[in-house]
């Protein structure tokens, strides 16, 4: 594989020369491309001896070869190691000063980073929210570790081990294709209840959560059926173009019941993401609710939806593996695990994927926070964008014990 390490001016760089040699070592084409403050720690000599190929931090070397795009364009991964304040800075502005930068805007690979710093520099908020910004895109975070820094500190800041990040680019380079020719079916986005011609009962669900999941599922070999309620603009452009992903629209909860029903069928894995309206209008008006018609006040009845996950989970078919969504929004981890166990203990799922919402949290960011639960207790706790923890819930799926129902 075509392997580019960038490196930033940091003490961590000499620990790279190793990373670079594992790579190396592991049989990828490894192309570093270091920063003008990198030089200044590690030379381009060791660079070039280590790698094998020649090493610039200029984009105006073998122009003639385009050599500032080609090796973004011919990269399956990039890493930023040690990735300082400076250069995290850069990529969050998607600034192309140097070889590097233009490297990261061209490639369209995985990127890896693994920040290295003083801890108030990591902690302070512009780094936080230059890494936010770069997870949000889909960039690796790993690290940084806790321990003794330059200078007598210690604290977050220091670059992890050489060894661990060639485990995560490899892992990134050969993707897992644990689910190759499973079917797998998977609700998202939001349900509306209709009132009346004109209104509805909703809610805030974007869609993208389920959308990483059915991705996820698929870059991993699965055929997907992917039943979609109500998402946000742009949510399902991704799902839409792959082969594997076969989409549903539907809108109400019956809706998705029946549709979820269809695609359970034969399906190897269910993943219930959607936000399944609980409650609908027991009358649905055919004409336009006016508030003319009334005495200034309006009352709703509401009539129960069944409820679909425990519905999937009693026509389970022999080996099928059901996963559930709990979103609660309880005041503290105890009570969110606690509320997640009842759940899961009321649904019968294999595993329940349950995180905290709240008006600002879980809805409509690009990231995630959850703890994945089975019967025997939390098997693992996923944080970062929604593809993470789609990930997380692969791998915790695979991970299950043999199925005895
Ligand atoms: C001895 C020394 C060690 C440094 N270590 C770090 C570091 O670990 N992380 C960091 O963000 N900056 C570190 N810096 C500061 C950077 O080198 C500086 O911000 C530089 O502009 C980074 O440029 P670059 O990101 O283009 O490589 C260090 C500076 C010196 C002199």
């Amino acid at each position: 594989m075509f392997v580019v390490v960038g490196v930033s001016g940091g003490i961590a760089a000499y620990k790279t020369v190793t990373l670079v040699r594992a790579l190396v070592t592991n049989g990828h084409e490894v192309h570093v491309v270091p920063t003008e403050d990198a030089l200044r720690f590690v030379g381009t000599a060791t660079w070039e001896a280590i790698s094998r190929h020649p090493v610039t931090t200029s984009v105006h070397d073998d122009v003639a070869e385009v050599r500032h795009v080609a090796l973004g364009t011919r990269a399956d991964l990039v890493i930023v190691a040690p990735a300082t304040a400076n250069t995290l800075a850069k990529m969050s502005a998607g600034i192309a000063g140097d070889l590097l930068g233009v490297t990261l805007l061209a490639t369209t690979a995985p990127v890896l980073v693994a920040p290295a710093m003083h801890t108030a520099m990591w902690e302070h908020p512009a780094t936080q929210h230059n890494i936010t910004t770069l997870r949000s895109r889909g960039v690796q975070v790993i690290g940084p570790a806790d321990g003794p820094l330059t200078g007598g500190d210690s604290g977050p800041g220091r670059m992890v081990e050489p060894e661990e990040i060639a485990a995560a680019a490899e892992a990134l380079l050969a993707p897992r294709r644990d689910l190759a020719d499973r079917i797998v079916a998977v609700s998202t986005g939001g349900t509306r209840e209709p009132l009346d011609p004109v209104r509805f009962l909703g809610n805030r669900s974007s869609g993208r959560q389920g959308a990483e999941v059915a991705l996820a599922a698929a870059a991993r070999g699965a055929r997907v059926r992917l039943v979609a309620g109500h998402v946000d603009d742009g949510v399902l452009a991704a799902a839409a173009q792959h082969p594997s992903i076969e989409i549903t629209r539907v809108s109400t909860a019956a809706d998705l019941h029946e549709a979820m029903r269809g695609a359970s069928a034969g399906a190897d894995v269910v993943v219930m993401v959607a936000a399944v309206a609980d409650f609908r209008p027991q009358t649905v008006s055919d004409q336009k609710l006016r508030k003319e018609d009334g005495d200034g006040t309006a009352t709703l009845s509401l009539v129960a939806n069944p409820d679909i996950l425990l519905d999937l989970v009693a026509h389970r078919v022999p080996g099928q593996r059901i996963v559930g969504f709990a979103a609660e929004t309880a005041a503290d981890d105890a009570e969110l695990l606690e509320r997640g166990r009842r759940k899961l203990a009321r649904k019968g799922t294999d595993l329940l994927v349950v995180n905290r919402v709240d008006w600002d949290r879980g809805f409509e960011s690009p990231d995630n926070e959850a703890v994945l639960l089975t019967a025997d207790g939390p098997v693992g706790r996923a944080r970062g964008t929604k593809r993470e923890v789609a990930d997380a819930l692969w791998d915790a799926v695979a991970a299950l014990p043999p199925v005895d129902h």
